[in-house]
């Protein structure tokens, strides 16, 4: 049998997007809506999108721009709202009414970029939780832990360090919000553990995770290779990168695609203590195709990328395909961001072997 050549698959869905806003929401989105049929977008923006009307006018934003493209016309970005200390079950029954909003994000209070607004203390969104599951919105989870109630081994005078920090959250607060809410549907995001994927495989089927694809592809050591690398949470050490190959490749359909594309202007990320976030959408697919080729496991990659997540957010599942080939090409150096400005995307001046049509 010959070295497969290309794969045609079900066209995917990014289960985790960070589109941004303006000039730089522009500049990214094409690279998005030429390859995927929807995304869930982020709303860590500046002011987060807290509530419908936001939701509304992000997602309005983000059509509008995508006409003007390619395929994006047939683009449809699934919206999600920002979770605060002051989220009330009010904002999320009437977010969900309107159709649209099909999420809600908790990011732990600076846990991550633009999340200073996040949830100080979990257990003060019960009513939300709870309206959530009555409503069927699903809770997507930024699970890091920065400051732990136990002032176990893990921290320094309660700090938790940045390799811990999704171990110590699986123990502090997933736990917690599982057992809980037994009919809430969670996506624990981005999964970079081991932990993770023993925590997720061994919960009820309400419990699902993304994983990324530079997760997939790189280890702690890349981050101090280039600033380019740095993202939240941070990549791992290999056998964490081993249980995610493992997870991604089994054909469980908890584990799923979710890019976490990231956009950061090259200025905001080349400075001393440079933003957090890998910019992949610009060949996701491929990326993942390079992931799952070190397994052996091209077979694998329809389902995670176009089949699990849409059954798990109880969407049908797209039906025209896409082609990922084999094909030598270098991934740029840098593509422009809008104002002026340069984005430089994961993996910049690599060889890839496979090119999304
Ligand atoms: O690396 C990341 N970048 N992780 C996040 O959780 C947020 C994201 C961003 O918005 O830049
Ligand atoms: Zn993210």
């Amino acid at each position: 049998m010959g070295i497969l050549q290309s794969l045609t698959i079900r066209r995917p869905d990014d289960w985790h997007l960070h589109l941004r806003g303006g000039s730089a929401l522009a500049a990214v989105l094409g690279f998005t809506t030429e390859h995927f049929a929807r995304a869930l977008i982020m709303p860590n923006l500046k002011p987060p999108v807290t509530n419908w009307d936001m939701a509304w006018e992000y997602y309005e934003s983000i059509r509008a721009l995508a006409k003007q493209k390619g395929r994006g016309l047939n683009f449809k970005p699934l919206m999600t709202l920002y979770l605060t200390d002051k989220t009330t079950p009010e904002d999320i029954a009437e977010a969900k009414k309107a159709g649209l909003v099909i999420a809600a994000k908790l990011y732990p209070a600076n846990a991550t970029t633009n999340s200073a607004e996040g949830v100080t203390d979990i257990k003060k969104l019960v009513p939300v939780f709870r309206k959530m599951a009555e409503v069927e919105m699903v809770l997507c989870i930024h699970g890091e832990t920065l400051v732990s109630e136990s002032f176990g081994d893990d921290t320094r005078n309660g700090r938790v360090g940045q390799l811990r920090r999704e171990a110590v959250f699986l123990k502090e607060s997933l736990k917690w919000i599982v057992h809980n809410f037994p009919s809430l549907k969670i996506v624990l995001e981005h999964i970079t553990t081991r932990e993770a994927v023993r925590f997720v495989e061994k919960a009820p089927p309400n419990v699902a995770a993304t994983i990324t694809a530079h997760h997939l592809l790189e280890t702690l050591d890349a981050v101090f290779e280039s600033h380019h690398n740095k993202c939240m949470p941070t990549l791992k050490e290999e056998p964490h990168r081993q249980a995610l190959l493992d997870a991604a490749t089994s054909g469980n359909p908890k584990f799923f695609a979710g890019t976490d594309s990231a956009p950061h202007a090259k200025s905001a990320k080349e400075t001393a203590c440079g933003c957090a976030g890998c910019f992949t959408a610009i060949d996701a697919l491929a990326l993942y195709a390079t992931a799952f080729e070190e397994r052996h496991a091209l077979n694998r990659l329809e389902g995670f990328l176009s089949d699990f997540g849409a059954d798990f957010y109880g969407l049908s599942r797209n039906t025209d395909t896409i082609t990922i080939r084999r094909q030598e090409w270098k991934i740029p150096n840098e593509v422009p961001f809008g104002d002026g400005e340069l984005l430089v995307p994961f993996w910049a001046g690599r060889e890839l072997h496979w090119k999304t049509d």
